[in-house]
């Protein structure tokens, strides 16, 4: 090993440059996003049919290499499939049903739902012939669920968890020059977890080409330790050798800060592995005074890791990482770079309204920053590894992470996927903790539980040893898990005595892993059991449950307690708890499904955060209830809160601390206004004001909608004829949009079984009983002429190939549902004849122009119910014996069009989440409804 002087590593770095540019289109690695152009179609779970043949061949993909049939053939025809981009989530697309399952929200998809539970993506790439020599790999970060993947016919494997990160090398299949076939099979049939887990790709996918010699995927590994004003930062990095290359190489180790510039660089000789073998190489850089990554300073690093072989660089990886400390006191709780931190986190399940799981990277920062928004520092991931952007997300804004995998056991199946979590995520300084597990009823209180645990935790240090292990535990507080656990996770001070563990475990550090569990609907302040609606005032959710001020108040009162994490800081699809259908989203939420704050927001945001907070609830639209008595609410860090009502002083209160201030107040309209007062001075004022009727609709981009993105997110809401914003609102509103395209809508509210997209149906309907005829002519007819109804034989059977007639023709069958004139319908023809003519009900069909295989059908010659078809075809001819010939004439496919974008808004408030297109700069987005003025907005999202 040797330290590189500076001036050297000045030297060093020009060459590197020069090298990297003249490297980067021929040797170094190349990662490209593949996301784009896909074809999808659901399947089916146990009808092979209608899963277009898939696994009915002699021989199995399983008995032969390369014997992927069905959509898994490469020669598959998918013509009629959607064209779509990832990441996509069949599942959110589909309408919600009494049928559906309680835990995923009661979309008419996945279990139970076998032709809305299988989906087929298909995707071809061109690999040019100069990639020959590269390691080609396909990189999945993750898909719901049980995938198998194909590529030019070779099944390449099965990844059952829908949360893992995945890759196949698929070198030694490529068509080198050509064309080349990637096929997902996802089967959502079973679920994984009690709550939303939507369905498909919903995660990025990555081609990737590297050197034979190359560094393996999440192959690195960086820490550091910090000794004054020093940081020594080991990197561990694994490489793998999947050449015959055998002699010297080099490996170069060079962090860079947040500007790219390099702070320190290192270079280790050693020897290539041996063919298909991997060697670990470890290298020590100071970096002097580092900026270290604080939940408010995201100081970043970059670890850049070079491979040379003879002098060149072969591969370049990156890595980044932060300097930091972390530990736990089992005493004083935790603390970030030595210094105290009270953990004010939320547990989040992964979906948004609109667009379920499927979210683009942009939506990752906007929910991150909706939480920091309220002062909240930390997040769990319960009960699932999250998708790479949102640790990124996290890294950057600054939020702490307990990162946790699906499921507990000690066999390949659970180890392996805490491996992989951990392998992947363990450069992230937001991670702080593993989470080896949740409310494993089963044996979380007995010694199963223990055992389980105590391996779980030694196999995460063995892979990280820097970041200590907790589980969510729910009964007893006192054996099995809770007993060896390293972190404790309370879930739910209701569930047991957390004062009691802890004097009878003094030295095992504890959190709230899981806390105050409350129900509570945006914009609601009565409970309504027939509408389904909770009341959003803080409150006792159940009996041995707590409110979230009760929880706060036990958690940030106990310094032993390193703090709590809310269940939940956003609703999510599924778990509608304490309802059952027609409610389909969860009530725990801070935000709703959508990030609207509710209420309780505003009081973790007071006693979370020191900027001053003034929230007065609920809004002063209660028409009809004049006189009566309504329960006013103001969450506040002030010290003293006065009310007013109309001008007229109801009179000031003293803020007690972590708690908030109450009121009845007789209703009459106007306006209700509550002034805060700090260190006696006056110092924010918050009213509710009595609003007229809805006038005009007003579309904004969110306040925490990223910057500089494809994505955004607006906010519809409707104003009266003051511009006030009207909280009662729920008018339905239409959108239209040009320059970009709409995602999703939602408006969070949990009954609501409103579409969430709108987009083209496409049903694919099978010709069927093809029968033929030979025929004498070599010409093809203009006409259909009539043809002798006796002599109609079953098509292709018995065909003697070596002595064909000159002509044939054939008849079939398809069935319309319907013959909407607003359908466009499309006979996707397979060749089963040299040359063709098609006739549909007696009527000629030109083939078009786009596609001469493509029949575009008039839906005037169409009927609904049974349609005819008449291919009239001279003969395909094998020029082998073994040549399989095509037998299939194609497929009809109907696409109904949508109807366009619209949405409820939901006690005044919608949303709707745009992207734009490529080839524009502007979006414009335009909202109307019946009886409102309409709303516009153009949304440039380069600034
Ligand atoms: C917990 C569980 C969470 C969620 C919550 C709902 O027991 O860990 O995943 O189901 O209850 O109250």
């Amino acid at each position: 090993m040797k330290i590189i002087s500076l001036k050297k590593l000045l030297l060093y770095f020009v060459c590197l440059i020069s090298l990297h540019l003249f490297a980067q289109n021929t040797q170094e690695r190349q990662s490209v996003l593949i996301d784009k152009d896909w074809r999808f179609s659901l399947g089916h779970s146990y009808d092979t049919q209608k899963d277009f043949g898939h696994a009915e061949g002699y021989f199995s993909y399983l008995s032969k290499t390369g014997f992927g049939d069905g959509p898994a053939a490469p020669n598959f025809d998918d013509r009629a499939w959607r064209k779509l981009d990832l990441p996509h989530d069949w599942a959110v697309e589909q309408a919600f049903s009494e049928k559906g399952s309680f835990s995923h929200g009661f979309k008419a998809a996945g279990k139970g739902f076998p032709e809305k539970s299988i989906g087929w993506y298909r995707k071809k790439i061109i690999i040019p012939e100069s990639d020959l020599g590269k390691i080609i790999s396909l990189k999945f970060d993750g898909v719901f669920r049980n995938s198998k993947v194909f590529f030019n016919g070779h099944f390449l494997g099965t990844e059952e968890s829908g949360y893992n990160g995945f890759e196949y090398d698929v070198t030694a299949y490529v068509n080198y020059g050509g064309e080349n076939t990637i096929v997902v099979r996802a089967d959502a049939s079973m679920e994984e977890g009690w709550f939303y887990e939507g369905a498909g790709i919903y995660r990025h996918v990555y081609l990737q080409k590297t050197n034979p010699l190359h560094v393996i995927s999440n192959g690195t590994y960086v820490t550091s330790e910090i000794q004054n004003a020093t940081a020594e930062v080991t990197a561990e990095v694994t490489i793998e050798n999947k050449g015959n290359y055998q002699g010297a190489i080099e490996i170069v180790q060079t962090i860079l800060d947040a500007s790219g510039k390099q702070v320190v660089g290192i270079s280790e000789k050693t020897l290539a592995p041996d063919f298909y073998k991997t060697a670990k190489i470890t290298s020590k850089l100071q970096v002097q005074n580092p900026l270290l990554w604080d939940i408010d300073a995201t100081n970043l690093y970059r670890l850049l890791t070079q491979i040379k072989q003879k002098g060149k660089i072969i591969d370049s990886y990156e890595t980044n990482f932060g300097i930091r400390t972390i530990r736990f006191d089992p005493e004083k709780g935790f603390f970030l770079n030595g210094k105290s931190v009270k953990l004010k986190g939320t547990n989040n399940h992964q979906d948004h309204a609109g667009i379920g799981t499927a979210l683009p990277d942009e939506l990752q920062y906007y929910r991150i920053k909706k939480l920091k928004e309220m002062g909240s520092n930390a997040y769990r991931c319960s009960h699932n590894p999250p998708t790479p952007e949102l640790l990124d997300a996290c890294d950057k804004l600054g939020m702490l992470v307990i990162d946790e995998t699906r499921l507990m056991g000690i066999n390949e199946y659970h180890l392996n996927d805490l491996k992989r979590m951990i392998e992947r995520d363990r450069n992230h300084p937001s991670v702080f903790c593993w989470s080896a597990g949740n409310e494993e009823w089963n044996i979380e209180g007995g010694i199963v539980g223990e055992r389980i645990t105590k391996i779980m935790q030694g196999f995460s240090k063995s892979i990280d040893s820097t970041r200590p292990v907790t589980v969510g535990i729910s009964s007893g507080f006192k054996s099995g898990i809770s007993s060896v656990v390293e972190i404790m996770g309370y879930n739910y001070m209701g569930n047991g005595d957390i004062d009691a563990h802890r004097n009878a475990f003094k030295n095992q550090p504890g959190m709230g892993t899981e806390e105050g569990s409350t129900f509570a609907t945006r914009g609601i302040y009565f409970t309504d059991d027939a509408k389904h609606y909770q009341s959003a005032y803080d409150k006792k959710p159940r009996p041995t449950f707590y409110s979230i001020e009760e929880g706060w108040k036990f958690y940030a009162t106990r310094p032993y307690l390193a703090g709590m994490f809310i269940w939940t800081g956003f609703d999510y699809r599924g778990e509608p708890t304490p309802y059952d259908w027609p409610s389909v989203t969860s009530y725990f939420g801070m935000m709703d499904l959508c990030g609207f704050p509710k209420d309780n927001v505003f009081y973790l945001k007071s006693w979370w955060q020191n900027e001053p907070v003034l929230h007065l609830m609920p809004h002063w639209n209660w028409n009809g209830m004049e006189g009566k008595e309504i329960d006013v609410w103001t969450y506040s860090n002030c010290d003293e809160v006065e009310l007013f009502l109309n001008k007229k002083s109801l009179g000031k209160k003293k803020m007690e601390q972590y708690g908030h201030l109450e009121w009845k107040v007789k209703y009459a309209p106007g306006t209700l206004e509550a002034i805060g007062y700090k260190n006696g001075k006056k110092i924010l004022t918050d009213a509710q004001r009595t609003t007229e009727n809805p006038e005009s609709i007003k579309l904004s981009v969110d306040a925490e909608n990223p910057l500089k993105a494809n994505v955004a997110v607006i906010t519809v809401e409707v104003l009266d004829k003051k511009g006030l914003h009207v909280p009662t609102a729920n008018n339905e509103i239409s959108f239209s949009i040009k320059g970009g395209k709409i995602l999703g809508v939602g408006n969070g509210d949990p009954t609501s079984l409103e579409k969430d997209t709108f987009i083209d149906d496409i049903a694919l309907f099978s010709i069927t009983n093809l029968e033929e005829q030979q025929l004498s002519e070599t010409n093809l007819p203009k006409e259909l002429p009539s043809y002798p109804e006796n002599a109609w034989t079953i098509a292709f059977k018995n065909r003697d190939y070596k002595n064909q007639a000159s002509s044939y023709v054939y008849r079939a069958e398809f069935d319309l549902k319907n013959n909407s004139k607003t359908n466009s319908v499309n006979f996707f023809y397979k060749k089963i004849g040299a040359e063709a003519v098609v006739f549909v009900n007696g009527n000629k069909v030109p083939a078009s122009t786009e596609d001469p295989q493509k029949y575009i059908l008039n839906t005037d010659i169409l009927k609904k119910g049974k349609n005819t078809i008449n291919i009239v075809a001279k003969p395909l001819r094998k020029i082998k014996d073994w040549d399989v010939m095509n037998t299939d004439p194609g497929i009809i496919q109907v696409i109904t069009p949508s109807e366009s974008w619209k949405r409820k808004l939901f006690n005044g408030y919608a949303q709707i989440i745009i992207q734009k297109d490529e080839s524009s700069s502007d979006v414009v987005l335009s909202a109307s409804a019946k009886g409102l003025k309409a709303g516009s907005l153009n949304v440039n999202l380069k600034e």
